[in-house]
């Protein structure tokens, strides 16, 4: 629901991943219309499937990713970086004017383990702001475990940066992530700033690998 509780649509990019699923499943339970969009239809339904008895009772379908853009308020894009150049440019048209919400890391995993994407742009956000020039882009979700999302039998207690240089971007995805129970959002500037966020999971990713944990970032001391 948005600050006048009015049901959003939301239409995920990739959202047959754990990212995706997770945030679908969690803002589907929050009670948005939730459109969980791939490359193939049949993928996406098998997805929303496998959420089971965690979407029990909810609005959300597996459709393409155009479909999920075309009918939705707003969008997330939960795509690996690697993917971003690639996809973005033909769902332009549908997103245009719409606020979207980047959750992509400019991060891979090669033989010595996770590490950091130079982006020309700055970072991942930058770059989809580019390829999506007609929307209103904010980042947001980079250091949130996809684990946490999908257990939604707990509070995902964490912190999520919230990063935009659009206020209308801003308050959505900052009001989106509060709809989430034990999520805060913290605004963290401009878009340009995503890098660190982006960057910043990449050593958490490792830290996970390295102690088989789900490790998050907190931030501590922010209420005055
Ligand atoms: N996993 C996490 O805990 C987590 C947390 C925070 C942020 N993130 C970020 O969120 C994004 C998604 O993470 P994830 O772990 O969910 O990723 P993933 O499982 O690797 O990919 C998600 C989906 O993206 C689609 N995809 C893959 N390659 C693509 C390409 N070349 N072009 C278009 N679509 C492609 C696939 O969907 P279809 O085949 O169905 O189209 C795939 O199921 C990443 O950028 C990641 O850094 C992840």
């Amino acid at each position: 629901m948005d600050s006048d509780g009015a049901q959003t649509t939301i239409g995920f990019v990739g959202g047959t991943g754990p990212l995706g699923r997770g945030l679908a499943v969690r803002l589907a339970r929050a009670g948005h219309r939730v459109l969980l969009g791939s490359r193939d239809e049949g993928k996406a339904a098998a997805a929303v499937e496998k959420l089971g008895e965690r979407a029990a009772g909810t609005d959300l379908v597996g459709v393409t990713n155009e479909r999920a853009c075309a009918d939705a308020d707003v969008a997330f894009v939960t795509i690996p970086y690697t993917g971003q150049r690639q996809a973005l440019p033909a769902l332009a048209g549908p997103l245009g004017g719409k606020v979207v919400v980047c959750c992509v890391n400019a991060i891979e995993v090669d033989d010595r383990g996770p590490k950091v994407v130079r982006v020309p742009a700055g970072s991942a956000a930058e770059e989809c702001q580019d390829l999506l020039a007609r929307s209103r882009v904010a980042a947001a979700f980079h250091t949130v475990p996809a684990r946490l999302l999908l257990d939604v039998g707990n509070q995902a207690d964490c912190d999520t940066f919230v990063f935009a240089d659009d206020e209308p971007a801003r308050k959505a995805a900052f009001e989106l992530a509060t709809d989430i129970p034990g999520m805060r959002a913290i605004d963290a500037g401009p878009l340009r700033l995503s890098v660190g966020a982006e960057a910043a999971t990449a050593v958490l990713l490792a830290v996970n690998l390295r102690y088989g944990t789900r490790a998050h970032l907190r931030v501590e001391d922010l209420e005055r």
